[in-house]
């Protein structure tokens, strides 16, 4: 079984790593930062590091992303699990390089482009899986479609979060919409209030909220239980698309359910990576 996780240099990704490479024979790992890759392998022991490969992956560079995919494409035949865990919140209004708001291309489009590329390995995979991780706060969405990549109308931190984690939601839907008759099964979830760096870079009010609420927050290792899970149940297929909160089914907001938004933002996303 193989796996690829993108975000295991931090918070619930390294603990979601850490749990899962007993059960897979060969993992990549997709990470920004060469040095923080590297000492993590080496927190691992040697036969377990044999089957981890590091892969370069910046995803708010639509490039990084193709580069990491075509670098994926050529180590391997299948991937059996796909977990698009990177993620942020920010402070400021940034543009990428690709000239795109900073929290939708890194929680949403990289990943969107990542699994595109990977869709031919994943579907020769037997039950082949993407797990998205979104975020309760996805009910705060205000998505404007033609405001949503540039944000040239204003910008709110948590608001442009929030959207971008609904996206992922939307974007788990459209997976199985697309692909589900091939055997892929796609699922976003919620890991819980985490004690990660997550929140690090976010400013303001929400900065303050955040750190109050820290002692009450889960450890990473809890926080990665929902992600562990649905990398390794077995789900029924009645739930493929589902949106999961402590590893259980749960309803997300009418606009991360409606057809509608997922089908929009399938087409918006397409245009986004072809014209980059
Ligand atoms: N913590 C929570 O309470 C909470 C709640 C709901 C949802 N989530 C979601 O959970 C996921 C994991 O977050 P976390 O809490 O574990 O936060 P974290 O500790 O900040 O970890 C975030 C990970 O994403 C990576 N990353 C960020 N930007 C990237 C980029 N441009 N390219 C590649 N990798 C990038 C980071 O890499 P570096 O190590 O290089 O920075 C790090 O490995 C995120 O999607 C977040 O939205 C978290």
């Amino acid at each position: 079984m193989i796996l690829a996780i993108t975000g295991p240099t931090s918070g619930i990704g390294e603990e979601t790593l850490k749990a899962l490479v007993k059960k897979f024979d060969k993992i990549f790992i997709l990470a920004r930062n060469d040095n923080k890759a590297r000492q993590l392998i080496q927190t691992f022991s040697p036969n377990t590091q044999e089957k981890i490969q590091f892969i370069q992956l910046d995803l708010s560079d639509l490039k990084s992303v193709e580069k990491a995919a075509e670098n994926i494409l050529a180590n391997t035949k299948v991937i059996d699990v796909l977990i698009n865990n990177a993620g942020g919140i920010f402070q400021k209004k940034e543009l990428t390089v690709d000239g795109l708001e900073l929290s939708f291309a890194t929680n949403h489009l990289g990943h969107f482009l990542l699994t595109k590329k990977l869709i031919p390995v994943l579907l020769k995979s037997k039950h082949p899986r993407v797990i998205n991780v979104s975020s309760e706060a996805h009910r705060a969405a205000k998505i404007d479609f033609n405001n949503l990549a540039k944000c040239q109308n204003g910008f709110n931190s948590f608001t442009a979060y929030a959207n971008a984690k609904l996206c992922n939601i939307l974007f788990s839907k459209s997976l199985v919409d697309h692909y589900g008759d091939q055997g892929l099964s796609s699922y976003a979830l919620h890991p819980g209030v985490v004690k990660t760096r997550f929140g690090n870079e976010a400013g303001g009010i929400f900065k303050v909220m955040w750190k109050l609420a820290e002692p009450f927050m889960l450890t990473p290792a809890k926080g990665a239980s929902t992600s562990i899970y649905l990398a390794t149940q077995e789900i029924s297929s009645k739930l493929n698309g589902y949106y999961f909160k402590s590893s259980k089914p749960n309803t997300p907001s009418s606009t991360a359910r409606s057809k509608e938004m997922r089908e929009k933002l399938w087409s918006l996303s397409e245009e986004l990576v072809t014209n980059k």
